[in-house]
């Protein structure tokens, strides 16, 4: 998608992908953040104009309605902060905002506050944050722009080194391999979001392998700005561009329920979303099994390395931390190596506790190099 003029644009199928991702994590997130503190605040760079042309709602209407519901369950408060640079667009995020408000009662509204901001998103959004005392406080950031980059890395830096704060960011890679190379600019954006300059060994990289190099990059950079766990989901539109959603947290809990999300919108791999073409290839492609031989053979290596086995628990662990998929994808996979022949356990049910060894010549599982290449 060409980045759009017009104050108020189509959405894209993934774009509405990327909003059920949205939704359901908030759905997960507030509730747990409400349940412990009096405060949570959920803020926007760049929020766009809280429509689509069809009368879909933006990202902020679908947060401001989740977290409406929210405070229906739990008498404490919320803060919603928005940026946006476009003053046709904080117009009509305003009017849609206001819409929003009013269809909640009052005794709601007056505790879930929205602020909005026009003009650029940095420094001001983090001048916003710290002067409301919404830093080091439960603060989840979504950095929703048109791909860029255009996050710098010392706002991430900021961001990550607060105990709570948790981050969502738009990152398109296409720019980067097609014209970093021979424009200065575009490389110092590169070396700004990076926060420093190994990005630029991409260039030496084969073409098959650019992006997936720039996505682990950054990927990395969030880990460096103080995230200690990451996730990615790749949106390719119609035209064939790719745009990630990179995820950061500091907590196993978020890590889980982003994993949660994310294997609801792309319940065959757990990690992307592709615009359809049309509607029977959308048809053809539909795969509703999770796609777990990947982790078959993961969970088979990590038994193998351990000569007294590993409970179902530490496999789970492992499968959070460590791998694409789930903890609660776990017990199935288990019961299927059990069922081959390729590990044992004890017998009756499989449990949490339940300790699985290897069984002796298990017989080896051969999964595809794509699912190969997941993690
Ligand atoms: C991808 S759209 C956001 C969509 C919105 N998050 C949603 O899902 O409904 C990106 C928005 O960022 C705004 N924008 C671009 N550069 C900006 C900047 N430097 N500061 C603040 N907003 C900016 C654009 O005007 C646009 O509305």
């Amino acid at each position: 998608m060409a980045v759009p003029k017009e104050a108020v644009w189509d959405r894209d199928p993934h774009t509405a992908a990327k909003h059920d991702l949205l939704k359901r994590y908030l759905e997960a997130w507030a509730p747990i953040l409400l349940s412990r503190k009096d405060v949570i605040t959920y803020a926007e760079g760049f929020a766009g104009a809280g429509i689509y042309k069809q009368g879909e709602p933006g990202s902020p209407v679908i947060a401001y309605d989740v977290f409406a519901g929210a405070l229906h369950r739990y008498p404490k408060r919320m803060r919603v902060i928005l940026m946006e640079e476009d003053p046709r667009r904080v117009r009509e995020l305003e009017h849609q905002m206001a819409l929003a408000r009013s269809r909640h009662t009052d005794h709601i509204a007056k505790r879930l506050t929205v602020d909005i901001q026009e003009g650029d998103f940095h420094p001001a959004l983090l001048e916003k944050l710290r002067s409301v005392g919404a830093l080091g406080q439960p603060l989840f950031v979504l950095l929703d722009s048109f791909g860029g980059p255009d996050i710098p890395y010392s706002l991430l830096h900021e961001l990550g080194h607060q105990r709570g704060t948790e981050v969502m960011v738009t990152f398109g890679p296409t720019f980067l391999t097609r014209f970093a190379k021979k424009d200065e600019g575009y490389r110092q954006r590169g070396d700004e979001a990076f926060g420093n300059q190994e990005w630029q060994t991409v260039f030496q990289q084969p073409s098959s392998h650019k992006f997936t190099f720039l996505r682990e990059q950054y990927r990395g950079t969030l880990r460096q700005a103080g995230f200690t766990h990451t996730l990615y989901f790749e949106m390719v539109d119609e035209g064939g561009r790719l745009l990630y959603l990179l995820f950061g947290t500091q907590h196993e809990l978020g890590l889980e329920k982003m994993k949660d999300a994310m294997w609801k919108v792309d319940p065959s791999y757990g990690v992307r979303y592709r615009d359809p073409r049309d509607a029977k290839q959308q048809m053809l492609e539909l795969e509703l099994e999770p796609n777990t031989a990947p982790l078959r053979r993961i969970l088979r290596d990590f038994v193998s390395e351990a000569p007294d086995g590993r409970t179902v628990l530490e496999l789970q662990r492992y499968a959070l931390l460590e791998t694409v998929y789930r903890p609660t994808q776990v017990i199935k996979v288990v019961r299927q190596l059990r069922d081959s022949g390729v590990v044992t356990t004890g017998p009756g049910a499989i449990t949490n506790k339940t300790r699985v060894t290897m069984a002796t010549a298990a017989p080896e599982p051969s999964p595809s190099a794509e699912q190969e290449a997941l993690w």
